[in-house]
Formats: structure tokens, C-alpha cells, sequence
């Protein structure tokens, strides 16, 4: 293992970057699931509302390591919300922004494994792993709603 204050500094940037996309994540999805509401797309509007509470999940386990690491949360750097367009083209923003997150993941594992970071290493990938759920499911929700 690499000197571990470095290395720490290094899973705390990650992190950081992790809870910016989170917190941007519970933005996004409480948008549209109200968006939805409004338009009286009941369970378009669930749906979304239930994503935003996974992700709401992920944003407190990321605190929480933060805080074990002795990092304070101060994440200031948060996404603008993407309203526009139809139900099927939100869907497959969302999905976009879901991959993109997965790609975010594989850096932070593939730090740790080059660290030998096994404990940080098991953090990231199961949120990765979630994060690819998330994909999936926005693109099987997509498929559906388009074939119909
Ligand atoms: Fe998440
Ligand atoms: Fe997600």
C-alpha cells in the first residue's frame, strides 16, 4: 500500500467528486418525479422518486466515509437539472447521466486497486455496481415506454 495519508487525500477527492454527482443525482430525479407529478404522471412521478431516494442512500454513505476519513462534505459544484423534452428523452438522459456515473466508479476502483486499497476498493465497487442497476433500469423503463 502507498503512503496511506496521500492515499487518503486521493479516496477523499474521489469521494468529493462522488458526492457532487450524488447530491446532483437526488436533484435531478425530485425534479422531474415533481415535474412529473405535476403533469399527472403518477407513476413516471414514483419512479423517479424512488431513484432520488437511492441515490439519497449513496450520498449518505459517502458522508460517512468522508467523515471516517476526518474529510468534511462540501460539495458546491452540482449539476443543473435537465427538464426538457418528452418522458422517453428524460429516460435516456438519465441514463447517460447513470453511465457517466458508472464511468466515474471504474476510475475510483481502478485507483484502489493500483493502491492495493482493498477496503476502499469494496466502497466504490459496490456503488458502482448500483450505479449499473440504475443504467439498467433507466434503459429497460425506456424500452418499455417506447413500445408502447
Ligand atoms: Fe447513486
Ligand atoms: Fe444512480
Amino acid at each position: 500500500m502507498i503512503d496511506s495519508s496521500i492515499n487518503s487525500q486521493a479516496i477523499l477527492g474521489f469521494l468529493g467528486r462522488a458526492l457532487s454527482f450524488e447530491l446532483s443525482a437526488v436533484q435531478q430525479y425530485t425534479a422531474l418525479a415533481k415535474l412529473m407529478e405535476a403533469r399527472g404522471m403518477k407513476s413516471a412521478s414514483d419512479k423517479f422518486r424512488e431513484e432520488a431516494g437511492e441515490e439519497m442512500q449513496h450520498v449518505e454513505r459517502i458522508i460517512g466515509r468522508m467523515l471516517a476519513l476526518g474529510g468534511a462534505p462540501n460539495a458546491s459544484n452540482l449539476r443543473a437539472t435537465h427538464l426538457d423534452g418528452s418522458l422517453p428523452e428524460l429516460m435516456q438522459y438519465c441514463k447517460r447521466f447513470e453511465n457517466e456515473i458508472v464511468g466515474f466508479y471504474t476510475q475510483a476502483v481502478r485507483h484502489c486497486v493500483t493502491t492495493k486499497d482493498d477496503d476502499n476498493r469494496i466502497f466504490f465497487e459496490e456503488l458502482l455496481k448500483e450505479e449499473q442497476v440504475h443504467a439498467e433500469c433507466f434503459e429497460s423503463w425506456w424500452q418499455q415506454t417506447a413500445s408502447n
